[in-house]
């Protein structure tokens, strides 16, 4: 028998090193490429993992080499005590590194809680600067508070706040310069994200990709010049970018045009305790049921090896064998 606590290859000699939490599957806006627009079913409460069986996985597959946690929805901060799970999970022996995707609605209320609970970073989902074609693709207000809390969260001390910006063809390209200089001007990483086959309403065309490489081409007309900078973790998804200048970073995540999948270390955990080796996929393994049903760390270790174990080389977006996981992104935790 191997240990169940070894170190988490899977069947491609990829080793899983970092947790994805999704919180919640509930959300305060409603972005189109994610939720659907209205009469959203969520989950009963009781269906939503505890933080303490949230901790109790955590602490498994530390021990099982996972050193990074981020934690995901929906939106984690409607999430009631938030910073407090934040700060059991900085409890948590072996893991160095706990972050936080947000849609940044609820941040200026929270950053300063959430970097005191032991918050090291921080990534805002923000695809617009323009506040009519934020609402288009959020389909709520906000724009205003997610600028406020971004900066609130500079104010208590988060360094190099990402923020991440889907691109949609034909909706987001008069965003892209305007992105690129908010990130020059106050000091953060804008990362464009390409739209993927996970929206709530299954109208994803491939046409409405607009590929990372098109991006760049905008921003170095529009700006300056953009100089590749190493790549310290082969496993980030994000290629980064400076201006030519040296003032404001820019990532590509371009998982359609050219998916990262060979250096993919990641592990999921949806709001109800399913574990998923993929975003898209289709198996889940049930975490809460081990947990629920009085099972052992060991047994809760075996669960995770075998959902890296049944790992596929890649998502196959671009095949067309692909099939779209049947849940939409809100309900598995970007
Ligand atoms: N395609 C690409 N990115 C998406 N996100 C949510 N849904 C999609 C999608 N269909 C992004 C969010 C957030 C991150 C967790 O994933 O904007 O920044
Ligand atoms: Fe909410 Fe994030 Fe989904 Fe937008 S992408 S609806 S912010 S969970």
């Amino acid at each position: 028998m191997t240990d169940p606590f070894a170190p988490l290859y899977d069947g491609f000699g990829r080793l899983h090193t970092s947790l994805r939490i999704s919180v919640t599957d509930r959300c305060n806006i409603r972005c189109f490429y994610c939720m659907p627009a209205e009469n959203v079913r969520f989950l009963p409460r009781r269906e939503i993992l505890s933080f303490e069986e949230i901790e109790r996985f955590a602490r498994v597959v530390a021990r099982m080499g996972v050193n990074k946690l981020r934690l995901t929805g929906g939106e984690p901060t409607v999430r009631h005590g938030l910073a407090d799970l934040v700060r059991m999970l900085a409890f948590v022996p072996g893991i160095d590194d706990i972050a936080l995707t947000t849609n940044g609605i609820l941040l200026a209320e929270q950053a300063q809680g959430l970097k005191d609970a032991g918050l090291h970073r921080l990534n805002v989902s923000l695809d617009a600067l323009n506040a009519e074609t934020f609402k288009k693709i959020t389909r709520r207000e906000g724009f205003e508070r997610v600028l406020e809390g971004i900066f609130a969260a500079q104010r208590v001390g988060f360094e190099k706040i990402k923020i991440n910006a889907v691109a949609i063809r034909g909706l987001t390209e008069d965003e892209v310069v305007p992105l690129g200089n908010f990130a020059r001007q106050h000091d953060l990483e804008v990362r464009f994200i390409e739209f993927m086959p996970l929206d709530a309403d299954g109208a994803w065309q491939n046409d409405q990709v607009l590929p990372g490489h098109r991006i760049r081409e905008i921003l170095e007309l529009g700006i300056l010049p953009l100089v590749p900078l190493p790549r310290p973790d082969p496993s980030q998804p994000a290629t980064d970018y400076v201006f030519a200048d040296g003032r404001g970073r820019i990532g590509f995540i371009n998982p359609v045009t050219e998916p990262f999948c060979g250096d993919c270390n990641r592990l999921r955990i949806t709001a109800e305790g399913k574990i998923r080796n993929c975003l898209f996929s289709i198996e889940e393994w049930d975490a809460r049921a081990v947990m629920r049903s009085g099972g052992s760390d060991e047994d809760l270790a075996n669960l995770v090896r075998s959902c890296v174990a049944a790992k596929k080389a890649g998502h196959g977006i671009n095949s067309d064998e692909f099939v779209k996981p049947a849940r939409a992104m809100y309900e598995i935790g970007g």
